[in-house]
């Protein structure tokens, strides 16, 4: 990807390669951000105060509508270190656009274990919190001790606490804030928590099966993440073969009446129990009782192996994206009565 190394954005950039999902369209201007000064510097002096702004990480949960009439700016700040040691935990900061599963790692190889569930997520560490990745039992809010974000409108930087992210379910203040969409803080670093009484998380059915399957007993963190690996290339397109965006709806949180009126006519339709007592729906079940499984209109499908994934067969445009999500939402509804909301962010 081109570099602006001036620190001035280019005008006309491509987003063809920038979003996972291989959609068309051009940014009016795009700057690759590399170091926190730079953005500090970037908003004192160059950013267009009018313009709009959208900030990047790896594109793995974007749907491009089509050209951006605005300023991307592409976080790439690298980088990655022991920030802190206690009894308790090790502290470990990187930067917003270390590569997710480098940076997951590279915490393993230094025998600091804690996001070996989290291995192979696409994406950017300074994505990670904004909407709570999770996988396989353990969400990274469970792991996060703060970040750094640059307040665009004052240039300063500013530290959020895990209580200032307003974590939940994918979503966290900057998605709840619309900050997300609007650029107004942008994360340049982020700090994980890795407790010293580490304990392995590898009850999710699948992760187990695959630990049985390979004889593991008692599996460490190297160990697990190699099982969490070996099930997501199974199950999950890698983007870079067959362009996608992970998990495209969430899986709706229903109420305890909803909940039983489905399971009663759907004994198999899996059902999380919730703290608060709702139940969180597997939407890839519902999707694939919907018929859309492997199914495609036009240029785009619900993935075969994964009916929550969609991905682009080739030159689908956000257009399509947006005709299969309202397809697929509109026969959820019908059959079922549930509402699938969409997980990426559209642009
Ligand atoms: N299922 C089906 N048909 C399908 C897909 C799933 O019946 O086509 C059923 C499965 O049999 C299982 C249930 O649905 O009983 C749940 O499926 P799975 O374990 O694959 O997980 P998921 O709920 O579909 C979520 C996350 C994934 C994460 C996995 C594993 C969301 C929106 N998605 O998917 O996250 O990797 O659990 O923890 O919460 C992502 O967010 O991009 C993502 C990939």
């Amino acid at each position: 990807m081109a570099a602006t190394d001036s620190g001035w954005p280019l005008a006309g950039f491509d987003l063809a390669r920038a979003n996972t999902l291989a959609l068309p369209g051009h940014a009016a201007l795009y700057a690759e951000i590399t170091s926190a000064d730079q953005l500090a510097r970037f908003v004192s002096e160059r950013s267009p105060g009018s313009l709009r702004r959208f900030v990047l990480g790896g594109g793995s949960n974007l749907v491009l509508s089509g050209d951006f009439d605005g300023l991307v700016l592409h976080m790439a700040i690298g980088g990655h270190e022991l920030a802190g040691e206690d009894d308790e935990a090790w502290y470990v900061r990187a930067g917003a656009g270390e590569s997710w599963h480098d940076f997951v790692g590279w915490t393993l190889t230094q025998g600091w274990p804690g996001l070996e569930n989290l291995s192979l997520i696409p994406g950017t560490v300074g994505a990670a919190p904004i909407q709570n990745i999770g996988a396989y039992g353990l969400e990274v809010a469970e792991r996060f001790h703060s970040l750094t974000a640059c307040d665009m409108d004052s240039g300063e930087f500013v530290r959020f606490d895990r209580a200032a992210c307003r974590f939940g379910y994918r979503d966290s203040v900057f998605k709840q804030e619309g900050w997300h969409l609007d650029g107004r803080f942008v994360i340049t670093d982020v700090t994980f928590l890795l407790p010293k009484a580490w304990q392995a998380l590898a009850g999710y059915a699948e992760i187990a099966a695959e630990l049985a399957a390979q004889s593991i007993a008692s599996a460490d963190a190297r160990q697990i993440a190699a099982a969490v690996v070996a099930v997501r290339r199974r199950k999950l397109p890698d983007p870079a073969q067959i362009p996608n965006a992970g998990s495209f709806f969430h899986n709706p949180v229903v109420d305890v009446a909803t909940a039983g009126r489905l399971r009663a006519a759907y004994p198999a339709l899996p059902c999380y129990p919730q703290a608060d007592g709702r139940c969180k729906l597997a939407a890839g079940w519902l999707i694939e009782q919907a018929g859309w499984k492997g199914k495609a209109l036009g240029p785009v499908s619900m993935y075969e192996k994964q009916a929550l994934v969609m991905i682009n067969r080739g030159g689908a445009t956000g257009a399509d994206v947006r005709a299969l999500m309202q397809a697929v939402q509109r026969d959820v509804m019908d059959k079922f009565a549930v509402a699938l909301t969409p997980e990426p962010i559209f642009l």
